[in-house]
């Protein structure tokens, strides 16, 4: 369609790292990320989720501002910011701010590394292993140690976009690519002709409601209309009765400008000002609310905006325009349908927004409830604004908006209009949630949304307004109006997000080690640096091969179908595609037998869950292919039965065999003797990976002997190789596996990457080019499954002490469509069961649900963190019953003595006591339990718990073939080393601690040793690097390596003692002695008898204990996390910094899986919650805000390298003992109001199920929606 009124196709000149770009072909469908990625090859700038939620595509975007001189610096994600708005910007990308080819930036440093007392970083660590001096903070991340940003290092704008500012007239922009056009006016009058002309094109300007749209929800524009530089749509204007804002001002501008003006007027003038304010704070993150404006929130209109509310209540205007005309109208407005079918035509844009002066003896407030309380779209947010009769508390106007209810924002009116001329009391109050319930109809769930919440929220928020109010009024009156109850102030301040602080205790190393012997050393990770810096190279950040194709997946929509035929015609005909792939392509094995049902590489006749791969199209790029793909039509019949649930999978006895039980004592004979019994049941929900770089691999065809080189982010080279050989058809000695790092993993990255490489191979193969095969992060999360949801029914008999003496117990895991690990993590749930507690008499059965989920696998901590939380259930149970205090049960019940396990493997549960009253000590439980109960009693709307909790965590992997490990180690004639093993870098270290192994045995400085990559040409057939055992096999191999060469060397060393390590590598040379050897560990001798129920699955055992305190909001179900305290046990550890990283990321991955990592699928079995948007995994603000590790000293454990134990997992299960402490607070809540005293919470305890527990009159309201009970006994007056 030719573009009506618009100027020819422009260049697009902009600067990128001190460079300028001029891009003659500017696509507006291009996005900043790719852009920089592939065509500038700048890959330090990261993808992780494309639609704004994650902030690993973070860049700074320059402007310069010719009016008023200024320079404007701002974050943004790249993902969503379209290269045609950079005309005249500056980007600077992560390779901009420092490298370590250049300069390391000192943002870059700290982010890395610890500064030490000496004023030197850990990376002169190299000269600080031989100075004497050294002293090793016991705080490794304190924010006072970092070093302030050097102001002398301010960025340069480029001069010559300054100059083109201020000298170049402005002119409209226009580009055109593939399909769409952008057209950027200058003048609102240039702007109305085009949307006159192209009433359908919307105004771009931060591109997050576009974007979005365009990308995931199919939504297609020819035209774009980018509206930014008109200066009426950027105005800033004080009017008699308040500020005018222009529509395309970002969210972050309206902030600044809105806080400056609260700080020069008074207080009465402001308050919608801090109204707005207060939803900017948290409104979407930082990068978002940059680029984000003001128009675009009010006029998308969605159901989620924060400011509509309450700009609605506040009566803000806006100014709209379209071709001769000009009016003003309410922003409630355009909800006055209650639909979001607006009054604005399609012609008309919004020019401004008018924020008015508050007023007299009126008052303002907003609310959110988000699943996060950072980043994250409210669940529901409200506006609320009242206006008394001069001098009284009779209300005069009212108004009540909420977002999050319905499609859109919408109006309490009928309630507004009952309570005018009522006075601001409790009857009011009673009546106006009675009014609201009634006239805010929710409509039926859908998204697996809980509407009972949200109208819980919706009372909730007004009651909170009411609260405020009236001690506004008591300001205004003390006399005759008494305010709130001191036990209630508390509610009216919301949680803050501070700088968590952090501290990592840990023992230093004796001083008679050689200070050049790393190992029990904080070493900085290896790759630290390059992690800041964007230099570490994951596999999208590998160069384009020539002739390289995309490839997309086609996956299933029905969750159990025959596929009756697939039509793939049309995307054959799209452009640059090259070929469709399916099952008929797959040369050899398309299905692998490891268990009796198959893991699949593409459905051939039939699909078993959504998500499942049907076929793949590879084009000559992603967006192509993805273009194509989804123009790939499969018909389908739909099949019976769809199981998705554990409950569907019971009823249909649909399990994978064998079922697993565990038996010790004599169980029923001891429910005979017990002085009670309590029964229950605990549904924890699953958990994705949630890895930062997505599934990924990249098949290159080698063009001779059927040779393939495959670069894949996998946990497990040799299975990927295994699994790729046999669906080729090809001996394994053909296929050459690569990794050099991963970027996370979790345990998801084993089985599930071997499915997916194949599907890259078999593409490589069949179309003789390379295939890069990366997930989208929607893709990954409906592919692949994760975590096992769980679902335990337990029967506990216990004496009147506390002593607990039989256990009856049936896990329920949710297994998915295919076997994977299921019957292995349905097992090790079985074994770790008991966690810290000795159960003389004990049954237990283990179960693996077949269902038609994408397949669920491994997971950190494989299963315990499911049975260990309900171990702690039920003893928190006995608590209640009892009368105890959980602690108290926890100790009564904890292992003491030397004892064997319920499986008969010997303990000694020495260091799990110490560990438990460290904890204790550390974290002084004792004092702060009373400080809790005394903040309970003096608050009544927010409670603080506190939960310790011990753990003992069994090392091994039950099969000693699997523990088997083998290193090669190369010496070179320059003498540095090369270094290889079998185990995969994962962002835990295992390469640093490698070469502090290699460096203690060869007796060199770390920094003669390089790892370059794990490969299965260097290393056969290694074992996966999973169970927290990478650093004890491979280090044992290493070790092993490292001392058949040094053995080597010895002769030649003993006859020149003074010499050099390149003397002696050389002379070795000249004598010809090999300078290169394998090292090898056979595995541990670890056996489980099923049969018998007994064996020694383990080799030894971790211990910790963690104290969580923490603080709810009984109104909304918000919580903050205030402090946690670990002590682990993990013997000698070779590098406290890595392993206590480990320790802290577990246990805020534990925090996320008990308390807010939720997914949501629907009833035919498609995932709602496919990215960061739905999916909410913790973020800063969800650590706990003083945080402490320590390491428990004097542990030795004679099993692993250096008497160190694997660390990788343990840390995960102690984040229940948030997920404890909340349910500690919520019972606080449900002891004072005299409420039943057995409850029962799920995992994870996410906000709504708080508030839910906070039984109250508003929850009340819903279970008896018809007679709303009154709100007497929460009334403010009274006392509680
Ligand atoms: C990751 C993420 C998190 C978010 N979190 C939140 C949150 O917590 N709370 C919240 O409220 N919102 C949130 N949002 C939504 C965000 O605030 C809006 O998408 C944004 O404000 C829209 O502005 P924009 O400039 O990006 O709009 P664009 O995408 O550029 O445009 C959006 C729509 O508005 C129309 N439009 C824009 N300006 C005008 C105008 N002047 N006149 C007429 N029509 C116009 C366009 O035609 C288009 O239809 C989030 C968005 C993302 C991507
Ligand atoms: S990739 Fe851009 S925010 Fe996630």
């Amino acid at each position: 369609m030719p573009l009506q009124g618009a100027a020819a196709a422009g260049e697009l000149v902009f600067y990128v790292n001190g460079r300028k770009i001029i891009e003659k072909n500017a696509d507006p469908e291009q996005m900043l990320l790719p852009y920089l990625r592939k065509r500038l090859c700048l890959t330090g700038t990261k993808y992780g989720c494309g639609g704004g939620g994650c902030g690993a595509c973070t860049v700074m975007i320059s402007t310069y501002e010719p009016t008023s001189k200024k320079i404007r610096h701002y974050s943004a994600n790249a993902c969503l910011f379209p290269i045609c708005s950079l005309y005249g910007a500056a980007v600077t990308t992560v390779e901009g701010v420092g490298s370590t080819k250049t300069r390391i930036h000192p943002v870059q440093e700290s982010i890395c590394c610890q500064r030490k007392a000496n004023g030197k970083c850990c990376l002169d660590q190299e000269d600080d292993l031989f100075d004497n001096e050294e002293k090793v903070s016991t705080n490794l991340f304190s924010t006072d140690e970092f070093q302030p940003l050097d102001p002398t290092q301010e960025l340069i704008f480029p001069p010559e976009l300054m100059r083109m500012a201020e000298n170049e007239p402005k002119r409209t922009l226009v580009f055109r690519g593939e399909r769409v056009t952008w057209v950027s006016p200058v003048s609102l009058g240039e702007l109305l002709d085009l949307k006159a002309a192209h009433p359908e094109a919307p105004l771009v300007v931060g591109n997050t409601g576009v974007g979005p749209d365009m990308k995931f929800r199919g939504v297609f524009h020819p035209v774009l209309i980018a509206p930014a530089r008109i200066p009426d749509m950027n105005v800033l204007k004080y009017t008699n009765d308040g500020l005018t804002l222009g529509a395309a001002c970002s969210l972050s501008l309206v902030k600044d400008i809105l806080t400056n003006a609260i700080a020069k007027f008074p207080e009465e003038k402001t308050r919608i000002f801090c109204a707005v304010v207060q939803q900017l704070r948290t409104l979407g993150g930082e990068q978002i609310r940059n680029v984000a404006s003001f128009g675009g929130n009010i006029i998308s209109r969605k159901s989620t905006s924060d400011l509509n509310p309450v700009l609605a209540a506040s009566n803000c205007m806006l100014n709209l325009a379209s071709r001769g005309q000009k009016r003003q109208i309410p922003v409630s407005d355009i909800f006055a349908d209650g639909v979001g079918n607006n009054t604005i035509t399609p012609e008309e844009i919004l020019v401004s927004i008018h924020i008015p002066y508050s007023r007299k003896g009126e008052y303002v407030s907003a609310f959110r409830q988000a699943p996060r309380r950072e980043n994250a779209l409210p669940i529901t947010s409200a506006g609320m604004r009242v206006l008394f009769e001069e001098g009284t508390d009779v209300i005069k106007d009212l108004s009540i908006f909420y977002g999050g209810a319905v499609s859109t924002t919408v109006c309490a009116k009928q309630t507004c209009w009952t309570l005018i001329g009522r006075h601001w009391n409790e009857q009011m109050l009673d009546e106006a949630c009675r009014l609201v319930l009634k006239e805010i109809a929710l409509p039926g769930a859908a998204d697996g949304e809980n509407i009972d919440y949200k109208k819980t929220l919706m009372v909730s928020f007004f009651y909170r307004f009411f609260l405020e109010v009236s001690e506004s009024l008591k300001t205004m009156d003390p006399c005759r109006y008494p305010g709130i109850p001191v036990e209630y102030g508390s509610v009216l301040q919301d949680f803050k997000t501070r700088m968590p602080q952090s501290i990592q205790i840990y023992q230093e190393v004796e001083p008679s080690q050689s200070p050049q012997d790393p190992v029990g050393r904080p070493i900085m990770h290896q790759s630290g640096i390059k992690h800041a810096t964007g230099e570490a190279v994951y596999i999208d950040d590998l160069p384009l091969v020539d002739g390289e194709l995309f490839l997309a997946a086609v996956t299933s929509s029905r969750a159990h179908a025959k596929i009756v035929s697939i039509d793939t015609s049309e995307a054959l005909k799209g452009a640059g595609v090259f070929d469709v792939i399916t099952a008929h392509d797959v040369p050899a094995a398309n299905e692998f037998y490891f268990y009796d049902d198959p893991e699949i590489i593409f459905a051939r006749n039939e699909v078993i869950c959504v998500g499942q791969i049907v076929c793949a199209v590879v084009a000559d790029s992603d967006v192509h292919a993805k273009q194509a793909a989804a123009k790939v039509k499969i018909e389908y019949e739909m099949l019976e039965p769809v199981i998705l649930t554990i409950e569907e999978a019971i009823k249909h006895n649909s399990f994978f065999e064998p079922k697993r039980k565990l038996e010790q004592g004599n169980v029923d004979e001891a429910f005979e003797t017990v002085d009670n019994i309590i029964k229950g049941e605990i549904c924890i929900g699953g958990q994705k990976h949630f890895y930062m770089e997505t599934q990924s691999m990249l098949a290159v065809p080698k063009g001779e002997d059927k040779e393939m080189d495959l670069y894949v982010s996998t946990q497990h080279p040799a299975i990927v190789q295994e699994m790729v050989a046999a669906s080729l058809g090809v001996p394994a000695n053909r296929i050459m596996c690569h990794v050099k790092r991963v970027g996370g993993a979790f345990g998801g990255k084993i089985l599930r990457t071997g499915l997916l490489a194949s599907v890259a191979a078999v593409a490589a193969n069949k179309t003789s080019r390379a295939v890069r095969f990366i997930l989208s992060r929607e893709d990954d999360m409906v592919i692949t499954g994760g975590r096992h949801p769980f679902i335990a029914k337990y029967k506990v008999g216990f004496m009147n002490d506390g002593r607990i003496t039989a256990v009856d117990a049936k896990y329920y895991i949710n297994g998915g469509c295919t076997p994977d690990d299921s019957l292995l993590v349905a097992e090790v749930s079985l074994l770790k069961m008991d966690n810290a507690y000795k159960i003389p008499n004990l049954r237990c059965w283990a179960y693996a649900c077949k269902t038609n989920l994408p397949s669920n696998t491994a997971f950190r901590g494989f299963g315990f963190p499911q049975s260990g939380l309900v171990t702690e259930t039920w003893i928190t149970d006995i608590a209640d019953k009892t009368g105890l205090s959980p602690e108290k049960i926890r100790e009564i019940n904890m292992y003491k003595k030397n004892e064997q396990t319920h499986f008969k493997q010997e303990l000694d549960p020495e260091n799990l006591i110490r560990c438990w009253n460290e904890c204790m000590q550390k974290s002084a439980y004792c004092n702060r339990r009373k400080a809790i109960d005394a903040f309970n009693k003096q608050n009544y709307w927010k409670k603080r718990g506190i939960a310790i909790v011990p753990m003992k965590f069994p090392f091994g992997l039950g099969t000693p073939y699997l523990s088997q490990a083998a290193a090669l180690v190369h010496i070179y004639t320059d003498g540095s080393v090369l270094l290889t093993h079998g185990g995969i870098e994962m962002g835990q270290g295992i390469h640093t601690k490698m070469i502090q192994v290699a460096s203690r045995e060869l007796n060199i400085p770390m920094s003669c040793i390089h790892f370059c990559e794990t490969s299965t040409t260097t290393v056969p057939n290694a074992c996966a690097s999973v169970g927290s055992a990478g650093t004890d096999v491979n280090g044992m191999a290493v070790k092993d390596a490292c001392q058949t060469l040094l053995k080597r060397l010895q002769p030649i060393i003993k006859k020149n003692p003074t010499g050099t390590w390149n003397d002696w590598v050389k002379e070795a040379f000249k004598q010809s002695v090999s300078l290169s050897a394998t090292g090898y560990f056979r595995g541990y001798n670890e056996c489980m008898d099923w049969e018998k129920g007994e064996g020694q699955p383990f080799t030894y055992f971790l211990f910790g204990a963690a104290c969580s305190e923490v603080e709810i909001n009984c109104l909304t179900g918000d919580h903050k996390n205030l402090r946690t305290d670990i002590v682990m046990d993990i013997g000698c550890s070779i590098n406290p910094a890595v392993d206590i990283g480990q320790i802290e990321g577990a246990f805020v991955q534990g925090i996320g899986l008990y308390t807010m990592e939720e997914l949501k699928y629907s009833s035919e079995g498609v995932l709602y919650t496919q990215g960061p948007d739905q999916y909410k995994i913790p973020a800063v603000c969800d650590i706990p805000e003083q945080f402490s590790v320590s390491l428990l000293s004097s542990s030795q454990n004679p099993y692993a390298i250096y008497a160190s134990k694997g660390i990788g997992e343990a840390g995960f299960f102690l984040g229940c003992s948030v997920f404890f402490a909340l349910r500690d607070a919520v019972t606080a809540v449900r002891n004072e109001r005299g409420l039943k005293k057995t409850f029962a919470l799920n995992s994870p305890l996410t906000a709504e199920q708080i508030r839910a527990h906070c039984t109250d009159a508003f929850t009340e309201m819903m279970a008896n929606k018809e007679a709303a009970s009154s709100l007497d006994h929460i009334c403010v007056n009274d006392k509680p």
